[in-house]
């Protein structure tokens, strides 16, 4: 291991490695920072907080030269740095793992590692070699049992990709290494496995940079937490200095008391009915969700929630089974069907399934009602632009106009805009795979409620959530999943962290199989 660039890791005072002082930063009309400040140290993890759009990534992004700061000055060891490209800021040991791996599709994993790794050049004409070394430094961090080197870059999940990503930063043995919303797309093994990582960077010296959402991760990670709202700093505190509520009244700046408001009334008829319902993945299910229900569906990863909903709005087929909607048989053949019937579903993996990245918000948000927008063939461009409009405000999405590329959107803003496109389509069902996945507690509270709000306009709800405190505060019923298997259903009053996670935990198709 080259250990020579990490001994002399604190050329400031405090261990201070990397030093960002008074960034400002616009992209046209908009501010993403202004005089925004930042230490990362050696052998501590600082972690960066802020609601959607605080500008986060946009502050990462500086560090590694992919944008220049408008001003202020970044310093390395003490030394000022100008990167006008990534490859500058790597080739001085600063590494940013993207929230967005870039991957390259049509070569292997290991190939993916080592290219533009420095000083491994030479293994790239040597695929063996290549290959028992990418395997080696993947098993050294635990992750050989997430992904083979073997494995074309095209075919990689959302987690494995972000697991390349990581190693290709390590293996540079890299003097700052910065993390952006790592946990976004990994599952509860490869967030273990990146934390005992983290540990061991902290404790070889490294200055860890850590984005996330996740209060639980912070906490657990965290030696100072540095929050920033609307494009400022609001301050650093030591982890010991702080608190959760702490925190969110630093980021948020305003009251979230009624983070879990509800007021609910009573469910009306069915709007979908699945009996003994069988797919590819899951097995024998049966579910209600009625006019005026929030339904969660709750599970451990790997349990069959994405692939039951993803059957219920035609995205996989139903191989036995009914299915009813408002109590009529149907046999869905494409996610179309489904939009026809009245449901709407914001799936999972938003970016690769549910947004146009290289479109207009707007057109982002009236994609489904394109139909119920046209006169004759013509839909008016006023009135597309005066709906997506009414969405931005509703949802508060935060972006300069209607006519800015999803793409150039925070993520959490990019959540907003595919609920807004399901509120303009005002569903008879609505399915939500993960809603406040990367969205800040602000924007958290406002997803709350405008679930709630449909419901109280008669539209079911589905939601599958990995958080328990949101399956528990949002849904009237919630139907347990284990091993592709329905384990249990639990009322409102009977739901807990215990009563489900026992549920979940009964794994009837792993017994059944002995
Ligand atoms: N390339 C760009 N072009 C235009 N605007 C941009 C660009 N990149 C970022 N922005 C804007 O700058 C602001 C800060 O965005 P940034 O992505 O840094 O937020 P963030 O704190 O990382 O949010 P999130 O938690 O949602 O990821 C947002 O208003 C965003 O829309
Ligand atoms: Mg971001």
């Amino acid at each position: 291991m080259n250990a020579s660039t990490r001994t002399d890791n604190t050329a400031e005072p405090d261990g201070v490695v990397l030093s960002a002082r008074q960034i400002g930063k616009h992209f046209g009309p908009i501010v993403a920072l202004t005089g925004v400040d930042l230490e990362l140290r050696a052998g501590e993890v600082t972690a960066i907080m802020g609601e959607n759009g605080a500008g986060k990534s946009t502050l990462l992004k500086i560090l590694t030269g992919d944008y220049q700061p408008d001003s202020g000055e970044l310093r390395l060891g003490g030394e000022v740095m100008n990167f006008t490209d990534p490859a500058q800021s790597r080739a001085v040991g600063l590494r940013v793992i993207a929230q967005e791996p870039e991957i390259v599709p049509h070569v292997s994993v290991a190939e993916n590692i080592y290219v533009g790794a420095i000083g491994h050049q030479g293994l790239l004409f040597n695929r063996a070699k290549l290959e028992r070394q990418a395997a080696a430094d993947l098993a050294t961090y635990g992750f050989d049992r997430i992904v083979s080197p073997q494995t074309i870059g095209s075919q990689l999940s959302a987690a494995q990709r972000q697991v390349v990503e990581i190693m290709r930063a390590v293996i540079d043995k890299p003097r700052v290494i910065c993390f952006d919303e790592p946990t976004s797309s990994l599952g509860d093994e490869e967030s273990a496995l990146l934390f005992a990582l983290i540990n061991t960077l902290r404790s070889e010296g490294v200055a860890v940079g850590y984005v996330s959402h996740r209060m639980n991760e912070i906490f657990r990670l965290a030696d100072r937490i540095t929050v920033l709202r609307d494009g400022k700093l609001v301050g650093t505190k030591a982890k010991a200095d702080t608190d959760h509520n702490d925190l969110v009244k630093m980021m948020v700046g305003r009251d979230l008391s009624q983070l879990f408001s509800r007021e609910r009334q009573v469910a009306g008829d069915p709007v979908i009915e699945l009996q003994d319902v069988s797919t590819d993945d899951v097995s024998n299910i049966d579910l209600t969700v009625r006019a005026g229900e929030v339904v969660g569906v709750a599970g451990l990863v790997g349990a069959g929630r994405s692939e039951l909903m993803k059957a219920i709005v035609g995205d996989l087929p139903v191989t036995s089974g009914t299915v009813l909607v408002k109590g009529k048989p149907v046999r869905f053949h494409s996610p179309a069907d489904s939009i026809a019937a009245g449901i709407g579903f914001a799936p999972e993996e938003r970016k690769a399934e549910a947004l146009i990245m290289q479109r207009t918000v707007r057109d982002n948000i009236v994609l489904a009602i394109l139909p119920k927008l046209a006169r004759g063939f013509f839909v008016s461009e006023k009135r597309e632009k005066q709906v997506a409009k009414t969405y931005v405000d509703q949802l508060r999405i935060r972006t300069p106009s209607t006519e800015q590329l999803v793409k150039n959107l925070s993520g959490g803003n990019q959540q907003k805009v595919v609920l807004a496109r399901w509120l303009a389509h005002s569903p008879a069902l609505l399915v939500l795979d993960e809603p406040t996945r990367g969205v800040d507690v602000g924007a958290k509270a406002e997803i709350y409620s405008i679930i709630d709000e449909l419901a109280q306009q008669g539209v079911g709800i589905l939601v599958v959530s990995s958080e328990l405190p949101e399956v528990l505060g949002l849904s009237d019923r919630t139907y347990v999943m284990a091993g592709g298997r329905i384990t249990g259903t639990l009322d409102r009053s009977e739901a807990t962290e215990e009563s489900i996670l026992a549920l979940a935990m009964t794994d009837t198709r792993a017994s059944a199989a002995l």
